[in-house]
């Protein structure tokens, strides 16, 4: 069986497994750590392991290797990489900075390392608000993701966020009119949304927060039944940890390139020590001030 192999193989190289939230349920289930991308940053920067064979997409395992430049940070499948990390890159920030002299640059984990080493102080969703709350100046540069900054905005108004137009297309997709039509379906349910959703999805909420935030909720909530508006992989994450509450995923709800890492291409990873993440030790270097400043803010 795969799952036994993975186990054995994981002795061996002295191997720890970390996988998002959103990654195949058989992958959730053989990992050592499930969550979401700060708690996947807390993980990589803690663990003893020497190799951590990442489960998600790209911008998690660079993560991964910046905290942690001695280890060996794997991603099975070198294509899963995260469609909206890809909308940004540093020249782009570099204009926002002298558009906007004195922000400071406020940049979600959702992006390249080389987009990282522009930035002050990185956040997850788990953390944004918080982030920019701290920040010392009244005006942030907010990259790559507008929803997660303008919901950022509506919830810090002391600060001016400067946006910039990135989005997620899987929860771009989730439209005001079918969490309405799921509502109606499900009129008991709580409506639990990731704020990479659209302001006017958000605005349906009765919780908005990180995957990690949601299944919080879910287990803190005297409510049985829930409509989950993120991507699909959540679902199996909650109805293992809430096994006695009901969960409804929106129809479509799927990131391909979390789907890309199996069973499979872990056996393969763990046999091959590879593919290796390799970045640059002083790309390292400017990488790894704003993500470890998003590390000690915490949640
Ligand atoms: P979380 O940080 O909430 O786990 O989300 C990561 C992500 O990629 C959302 O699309
Ligand atoms: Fe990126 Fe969206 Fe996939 Fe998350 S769900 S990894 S933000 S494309």
């Amino acid at each position: 069986m795969l799952a036994e192999r993975i186990e054995r193989l994981k002795r061996e190289r002295n191997a720890i497994i970390l996988a998002h939230n959103y990654s195949l349920p058989e992958v959730q289930d053989v990992a050592d750590f499930v969550g979401d991308s700060l708690g996947l940053s807390i993980q990589a920067s803690e663990t003893d392991a020497e190799v951590i064979v990442f489960c998600g997409v790209d911008f998690m395992a660079e993560s991964a290797k910046i905290l942690s430049p001695s280890k060996k940070v794997i991603l099975p499948e070198e294509g899963a990489k995260c469609a909206m990390a890809a909308m940004c890159t540093p020249r782009m920030i570099q204009e926002m900075k002298e558009k906007h002299p004195g922000a400071w640059v406020v940049g979600y984990v959702n992006s390249s390392a080389e987009c990282k080493a522009e930035m002050d102080v990185c956040c997850t969703s788990a953390n944004a608000v918080k982030v920019v709350r701290s920040v010392e100046v009244k005006e942030v540069i907010f990259v790559p993701d507008s929803n997660l900054g303008l919901y950022v905005q509506s919830q810090v108004p002391e600060k001016k966020v400067h946006l910039w137009p990135g989005f997620c297309p899987t929860h771009q997709a989730f439209t005001a009119e079918m969490v309405r039509r799921a509502k109606e379906e499900h009129p008991g349910a709580e409506v639990l949304v990731h704020p990479e959703a659209r302001p006017e999805v958000i605005a349906l909420a009765d919780m908005v927060g990180s995957t990690e935030g949601i299944l919080r909720r879910a287990l803190s909530s005297d409510t049985k039944e829930f409509i989950i508006v993120t991507e699909l992989g959540m679902v199996h994450r909650l109805e293992k940890e809430a096994p006695g509450k009901r969960f409804y995923e929106i129809p479509g709800s799927v990131c391909p390139t979390m789907k890309m890492v199996t069973l499979g291409s872990i056996v393969r990873s763990l046999e091959e020590l590879g593919p290796e993440i390799h970045l640059d030790p002083g790309l390292i270097e400017r990488a790894r001030i704003p993500l470890e400043r998003m590390v000690a803010i915490g949640r």
